[in-house]
């Protein structure tokens, strides 16, 4: 996807008319996004960065978040740390980390993820637990940490969690995935009516088919299928997926919370 900046505006447009980032918007906000070295998180954090936000990146591999960290800037725009989000101590010292680098945590991105996909008959207990693990223990731990923090900082402050289309409809083959999935959703509206009070929003998203390294190893015939199903009649991209993420960090949704929003081309809706 060819991004260019649109005359005059200094925002970042992709070649199918996406907005990927508004310079400035997010001036002096500290983000965290967790699973960032790579793919969606990476693309995420990319926009909260080119519209001004400082960025914590967190991942478990330490080679691709270095390489992720120089992509964005480096030092002074963003930083990494090794983070297993399924450990609720590394997930403190991650809150910590990004505290002492850049004075505070304003948005906060549960995006970390993983799939051990298997139909029911064949599934191990050990492929259950590692994606409820990553996923729904991962995005408890975020939630606990960053509404902690941010009561205390006590300026507000938006989650943003990384559900699925899988959460809705359920996937075969991912008993798993799609349970945690729709988990995190209730996990959203419940914690969100909890700190409202306090300005903290939470808000769910859902991707459907994105164009990433996931998919782009499927079989082309679960691609071909996949994509007759979408109405906009392509896959998206991590960019347009990225944008949605700014609006929910960004005061240009100062209202919404526990909400979920679908980011699927019109499939499954
Ligand atoms: N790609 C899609 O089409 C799609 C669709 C719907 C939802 N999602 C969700 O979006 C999120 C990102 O997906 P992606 O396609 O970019 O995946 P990806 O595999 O490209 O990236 C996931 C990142 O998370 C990191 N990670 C894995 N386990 C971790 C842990 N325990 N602690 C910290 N980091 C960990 C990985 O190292 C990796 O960098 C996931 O939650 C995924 O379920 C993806």
């Amino acid at each position: 996807m060819t991004d260019t900046i649109a005359a005059n505006t200094g925002i970042t447009v992709t070649d199918t008319g996406g907005v990927t980032a508004v310079p400035g918007l997010l001036a002096g906000k500290v983000a965290v996004v967790t699973g960032g070295a790579q793919g969606l998180g990476l693309a995420m954090a990319r926009s909260l960065v080119d519209s001004g936000a400082k960025v914590v990146l967190a991942d478990t591999n330490e080679e691709s978040l270095q390489a992720a960290v120089v992509e964005l800037g480096g030092d002074g725009v963003a930083t990494g740390a090794v983070c297993n989000v399924s450990d609720l101590q590394a997930v403190e010292k991650l809150a910590e980390a990004a505290t002492t680098a850049f004075g505070g945590i304003d948005i906060w991105v549960n995006n970390a993820g993983i799939t051990r996909d298997a139909t029911i008959r064949k599934m191990t207990e050990q492929q259950f637990d590692d994606v409820i693990s990553v996923h729904l223990r991962g995005t408890w731990n975020g939630l606990k940490v960053a509404t902690a923090l941010m009561r205390e900082q006590d300026r507000g402050g938006s989650i943003i969690n990384v559900s699925s289309i899988s959460g809705k409809v359920g996937n075969p083959g991912q008993s798993n995935y799609s349970a945690a999935k729709a988990g995190i959703v209730g996990m959203t509206k419940a914690v969100a009516k909890e700190v409202a009070f306090k300005n903290i929003r939470i808000n769910a998203i859902q991707p459907g088919f994105i164009n990433t390294a996931m998919t782009a190893a499927m079989p082309q015939h679960a691609i071909d299928s996949k994509l007759a199903e979408i109405p906009l009649g392509r896959p998206g991209e991590p960019e347009e997926v990225a944008s949605v993420v700014l609006f929910l960090a960004s005061g240009l949704s100062s209202y919404p919370t526990g909400t979920v929003t679908e980011i699927s081309g019109g499939r499954n809706i």
